[in-house]
This record gives C-alpha cells, sequence and structure tokens, in this order.
C-alpha cells in the first residue's frame, strides 16, 4: 500500500478550488427576538443609522490597512436583519469596499432578508444599493409554525417575498427550519415541495437545534417543549437530501443546497464543477478556510498576515462595540494567531462539511502544511473502512455516514 503522503499527493486533473476572499458585515438589529435565534441580535427601540453607517465604514478602513491588496470576491451583510439597515448605508459600505478594493462592486453581494412586507417593500431599493444576491428568513411555508417559532410573517408573505425577491435579484436563497417539534416526515416532504417549486439556485435548510441560553432552550428545561430527538431526525435529514437531489438541488453543504455549475465536460475527474453553480461563494470561502474580514459587532474574521493566519472578533454588545470604534477606528475584541494544529482542525471541521470535501492542494496552501502532516494512514484507513470517511486522488470526503459524526471523525482523525 502506497504511504499517506504518496496517497494524498497524487494528482489527477482536478484543479484546487479559488478560496476568495469576503468580507462579512454584521447589522445586530431585529424588530423582535425569536425564540430559537442564538445569534447575536439585539431589539432596540431607536438605531442612530448616520452613527452607525460611520462606524462600519471606519471598521472597514480599519481592515483595509491591515489585509492589503486582495481580489474582493463576495461580501455578505448578516445579522440579526440587515434589511432593517437604510440601503443607503448599504451602498455607503459597497462603495468603501469597493474602493479599497477594486472590482468588488462586481463580486457576490448577499444580504439577509426578513419576509416581511415592510422589508420586502426594501428590496428595490437594496438592489439599487448594490445587492445582487438575497437570503430571505422564510423558515416555513406553515402558519401555525411560523407562530410557533415567534416570526413576524405569515406563509402568504413568505410565499410574496420570494416571488418579489426572483423579479428583483439575479440571484436568490431562502431560509427553512425543519424537525420542529411535532412535524411528521409527510408534513415535511410537502412542504419542502412546495418550497423546490418557488426556489432559485439556492436553499438553506436548516434541522431546528434548541441553544440552552434561547426562549426555546429554557422552555425546554423546564420541561414546557419537548425537541425532536436525534434518532428521530435522520429521516427528515434523508428525505431532504433526496427531494432536493432529484428536484436538481443536491447538497453541497450538510445545511445548503444549490443548482450544480459547469456542463459535463466541464467536470474534473472527480466529478466536481468547473464552472460555478448556485452556491454561495460566501460562504465556500469559510468552508473552503479562505480568508475574509469580520465588520460589526460579534463578526469573526480569518486573515492571513504574512505566514500567519489570524482570527479576529469583534466586541458583541453593539453599544460597546460602537463605542470603541469611536475612539479607536476598529472593534475588534479578539485578535490572535492561530497555531498550526487549530488550522488543520478548523480547515478539517469546515471542509469536511463540503460534497466536494478537502483539496489536498488548497488545505496545504489554506493551512500552510500537508494534511499527512496531521494525522496517520493507520487512522485515515480506519475511517475509510468504517465508511466515514473516502478519498479521490485529490480529495478527502465525509461519506454520508461521516457527516452527522463529522466533530468525532475529526477528533479520531487528529488524535
Ligand atoms: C442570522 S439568521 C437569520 C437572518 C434573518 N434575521 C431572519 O431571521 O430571517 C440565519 C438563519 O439561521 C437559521 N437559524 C437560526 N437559529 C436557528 C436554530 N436555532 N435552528 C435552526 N436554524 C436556525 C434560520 O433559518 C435563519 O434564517
Ligand atoms: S432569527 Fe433572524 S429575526 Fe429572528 S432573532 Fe435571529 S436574527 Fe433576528
Amino acid at each position: 500500500m502506497p504511504a499517506l503522503a504518496e496517497r494524498l499527493t497524487q494528482t489527477d486533473l482536478d484543479a484546487a478550488p479559488e478560496r476568495g476572499f469576503g468580507v462579512y458585515v454584521h447589522w445586530p438589529f431585529c424588530l423582535a427576538k425569536c425564540p430559537y435565534c442564538d445569534f447575536n441580535s439585539h431589539v432596540r427601540a431607536g438605531v442612530d443609522h448616520a452613527r452607525w453607517r460611520k462606524a462600519l465604514l471606519a471598521e472597514i478602513d480599519h481592515a483595509a490597512a491591515r489585509a492589503g491588496r486582495r481580489s474582493v470576491t463576495s461580501i455578505f451583510f448578516g445579522g440579526g436583519t440587515p434589511s432593517l439597515m437604510e440601503p443607503a448605508t448599504v451602498a455607503a459600505v459597497i462603495e468603501r469596499v469597493d474602493r479599497h478594493w477594486p472590482g468588488a462592486a462586481d463580486a457576490e453581494i448577499t444580504l439577509e432578508a426578513n419576509p416581511t412586507s415592510v422589508e420586502a417593500g426594501r428590496l428595490a431599493a437594496f438592489r439599487a444599493a448594490g445587492v445582487n444576491r438575497v437570503s430571505l428568513g422564510v423558515q416555513s411555508l406553515d402558519d401555525a409554525s411560523l407562530k410557533f417559532l415567534g416570526r413576524g410573517h405569515n406563509a402568504a408573505e413568505a410565499i410574496a417575498a420570494v416571488a418579489l425577491a426572483a423579479r428583483i435579484f439575479p440571484r436568490f436563497s431562502f431560509d427553512l427550519i425543519y424537525a420542529r417539534p411535532e412535524q411528521s416526515v409527510a408534513a415535511w416532504r410537502a412542504e419542502l415541495a412546495q418550497a423546490l417549486a418557488m426556489a432559485g439556485d439556492h436553499l438553506s435548510l436548516y434541522t431546528l437545534t434548541i441553544e440552552a441560553s434561547t426562549a426555546f432552550g429554557a422552555r425546554a428545561a423546564k420541561g414546557e417543549l419537548s425537541p425532536m430527538p436525534e434518532d428521530d431526525m435522520a429521516p427528515f435529514f434523508e428525505a431532504t437530501q433526496e427531494i432536493c437531489a432529484a428536484a436538481g438541488l443536491p447538497a453541497y453543504e450538510i445545511s445548503n443546497h444549490a443548482r450544480p455549475g459547469g456542463g459535463a465536460a466541464l467536470h474534473g475527474t472527480s466529478g466536481v464543477p468547473s464552472t460555478p453553480g448556485g452556491e454561495c461563494r460566501h460562504n465556500l470561502t469559510y468552508w473552503r478556510y479562505g480568508d475574509y474580514l469580520g465588520i460589526g459587532p460579534g463578526a469573526h474574521g480569518r486573515i492571513t498576515v504574512g505566514p500567519d493566519k489570524i482570527a479576529t472578533r469583534g466586541i458583541k454588545r453593539p453599544e460597546s462595540w460602537l463605542e470603541q470604534v469611536e475612539k479607536t477606528g476598529h472593534g475588534g475584541e479578539v485578535e490572535e494567531v492561530i497555531d498550526a494544529d487549530e488550522r488543520g482542525a478548523e480547515a478539517l471541521l469546515m471542509g469536511l462539511r463540503l460534497g466536494e470535501g478537502i483539496h489536498l492542494d488548497n488545505f496545504r496552501a489554506a493551512v500552510g502544511r500537508p494534511l499527512d502532516s496531521f494525522t496517520t494512514a493507520a487512522k485515515l484507513d480506519r475511517l475509510i473502512a468504517g465508511g466515514f470517511l473516502r478519498h479521490t486522488g485529490s480529495r478527502l470526503m465525509a461519506t454520508a455516514k461521516g457527516l452527522p459524526v463529522l466533530n468525532s471523525v475529526v477528533v479520531e482523525l487528529l488524535r
């Protein structure tokens, strides 16, 4: 049997994918706090938009001095609820990113939007501001479930917002949350079929997680809410994979589905398309362990400076972040060099979520060391024989059996 290093460095026609360089901008405000959500999102009576705009621009300037010349491949406005931003602020952020990294205004520019009628009314203004992709938080197409999830919209409003997004934006996606308490697989199949009938080139489908810090977490602790048992979720996940693949939107990541790109003739030997499909390029940068800037409260960044990869995180509380930016020009709270072992673990955990897996040349370039310096042939063989991993000459992938237990697979690989 060839040595691990030999097996993992065989090359075929499959070139390493572009990691890209993204800019994430966090808007931390929402109209109401959803009972399941543990994102850095806050309800505030009034937001001083002019102050926030100035602070976001200041932090972009600060980050640009550090990141240097690059080609920006994506900008992502996430939240919270960025559809509550003033379109002029969105335009100013795009313009500032483009000023530092010319060409950024033509990159993939996504904005997360809630499908209430008020926010739907602002979609055209966001398009005019330069946004070219919108991601709507539909969550469910069932009114009773939307009520249970504490959402401010009903199914009819969600359907109307999706139709409007499809007319206004070249690309759009929407999110659904499934495996909700009491939901049946049959009901989810019907809801997903309805969603697919109105989908564009991308869908994000998340199983409901109950986080301790949320209102649902508190209700679950008191026994007032019964989360779906892990074992009961498997048939939901399997139905999701099967139905989406049949509809032409297979999973390219655990929870994300897209219309694949490229033609058969363009595919490398691994079957990975060489032209882009509906995949979210910004999120691909995270999963391929590329660099990205985190702008705004609580935003995370990963940025290569010389030989180091640096992790950054902004102060979480919006008001504290704003005050620090006004005093010092940036709202950073954490800034630390990620050591090689951690880089390897992060790149494995992120990359194995992808259907395309980890490209070994890409891993070496992003982490600074080859994969075989983190593990051994024996460990890899054990996980492959156990049916958790598989590999081609240039890629290592998690199997359907490995995906749900990815954390343990990576621990085994690195132990
Ligand atoms: C930052 S949030 C949403 C953006 C936007 N504010 C909204 O609610 O539409 C991104 C997505 O994460 C998903 N999400 C958040 N908390 C979740 C949870 N506890 N379980 C499953 N999905 C969750 C939702 O689908 C949500 O749309
Ligand atoms: S799910 Fe969206 S709208 Fe609800 S609290 Fe979280 S970020 Fe805000």
